[in-house]
């Protein structure tokens, strides 16, 4: 297995040249990534040279047209899925509820939807709504101590009735990782879809989702080095059986099923700068030069070890420090480099002291109320959240140790 080349890494994000961020060590990745150069370049090029209406013959447009299927059909070959079943969405919460919206249509009233008290808002606010209109809304909950779901409890919870289950690869506070596949048999098992909140995941490496296994799986581009996009698999049974969202007349083409709105067409053509990224650190760290999902294989595990690398000192440095609790496990093995500390005092303004040490973080419930909530911690007081990718160095993580050391 290779080691990350992190000055290459870095090369290709244009944030770490721009001088008004120099010093900065930039720790609410969770919220939003820095946009790698591929990306930036696809978008500018479209802006000034293809925009137009896409798809028609004249060259700009064809070119415009050929660039929007580029990104689908290469972001989905890295996915393990196939073309159609990826489509792009104005967000992961607006994609959500367009979905809501086509379960509520397909379900009878009296069947059920299992949801967690571990999701972002997002994976879970839109589904609980649908008890209005005579949905059940079961809820898969976390051990309040560990804020870890436990399949064995959602076992419990299946019966006949559940069409649905809908939970987080991990969670944006609690950052376990979920054991994706096993979840997804038991729900299968017993007749139920799944439905799985990536955003917090696929920023640590693109997930084959067709060897995970899940029916529909989401994230958002915007905090995987892209543009501001959701991006959406949805497999083809499910997307084929689901009522159409889409104009009547759009109802055959898988990828315009639930994606209503006219698409954001640039930020779709961009999106092809991350299978972009995803080829240059395979080429420089000498993947395999096969199948885009094998080679998406490796930039993941090349991520993931120098993120887990990082990690693990820091949760050392925090897990039994007075006045800290930390959020999830400390096995950095275990979980995403996202991690919460509940703190004796309000997190938005320790975000602010660490402003002065250089480090740029966040602090409040992250729209994660109900599991912060669940684990007995204020949304209102907050957490401190400091999250990072694999682009972060071991100096900028040691400015942070610095820093915490100071303010906590
Ligand atoms: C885990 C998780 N799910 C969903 C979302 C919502 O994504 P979007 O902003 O694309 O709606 C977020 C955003 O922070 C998130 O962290």
């Amino acid at each position: 297995m290779s080691t990350l080349d992190i000055n290459f890494v870095r090369s290709q994000f244009p944030a770490f040249y721009e001088p008004s961020l120099q010093e900065q060590a930039f720790f609410e990745n969770a919220g939003g990534s820095y946009t790698c150069k591929p990306v930036l370049d696809r978008l500018t090029r479209y802006y000034t040279q293809r925009k137009v209406q896409p798809y028609a013959p004249y060259e700009a447009s064809r070119l415009a047209g050929e660039e929007m299927d580029e990104a689908r059909a290469r972001m989905a070959a890295i996915l393990g899925v196939e073309t159609d079943e990826l489509s792009f969405g104005p967000s992961t919460t607006q994609n959500t509820y367009v979905l809501a919206q086509a379960f509520r249509q397909w379900m009878q009233p009296g069947e059920a939807i299992i949801v967690t008290n571990q999701d972002h808002e997002a994976n879970s606010g839109p589904w609980r709504r649908l008890a209005d209109e005579g949905i059940e809304i079961r809820e898969w909950q976390i051990d309040p101590e560990t804020g870890s779901l436990k399949p064995m409890d959602l076992e419990n919870l299946l019966d006949g009735n559940v069409r649905l289950v809908c939970f987080p690869h991990c969670s944006n506070v609690i950052g376990e990782i979920n054991p994706v596949t096993e979840i997804t048999a038991i729900a299968h098992a017993a007749g139920a879809f799944v439905c799985v909140d990536g955003v917090s995941y696929a920023p640590h490496g693109f997930p084959n989702v067709g060897d995970l296994g899940p029916d529909i799986y989401l994230f958002s581009a915007y905090k995987t080095y892209g543009p501001h996009q959701g991006c959406m698999v949805i497999r083809r049974t499910l997307g084929e059986m689901l009522p159409n969202q889409g104009h009547y007349f759009n109802g055959d083409v898988l990828y315009q099923r639930f994606t209503p709105a006219g698409p954001d067409h640039a930020q779709i053509a961009a999106s092809a700068g991350m299978a972009d990224y995803v080829d240059l650190l395979c080429d420089h760290h000498s993947g395999p030069t096969g199948e885009a999902a094998e080679r998406g294989s490796f930039a993941h595990d090349l991520m993931r070890s120098h993120e887990v690398a990082l990690l693990q000192p820091l949760l050392d440095a925090v897990k039994d420090r007075n006045a800290v609790r930390l959020i999830g496990t400390s096995d950095a093995s275990h979980r995403a480099p996202t991690v919460a500390l509940a703190l004796n005092r309000n997190a938005e303004a320790v975000a602010a002291d660490l402003t002065g040490y250089g480090i740029m973080a966040g602090g409040g419930d992250f729209y994660a109320v109900r599991p912060l909530t669940a684990m007995g911690v204020d949304p209102d007081q907050g957490v401190l959240r400091v999250s990072f990718t694999h682009y972060t160095s071991q100096q900028e993580i040691d400015q942070l140790l610095n820093a915490l050391d100071d303010v906590l």
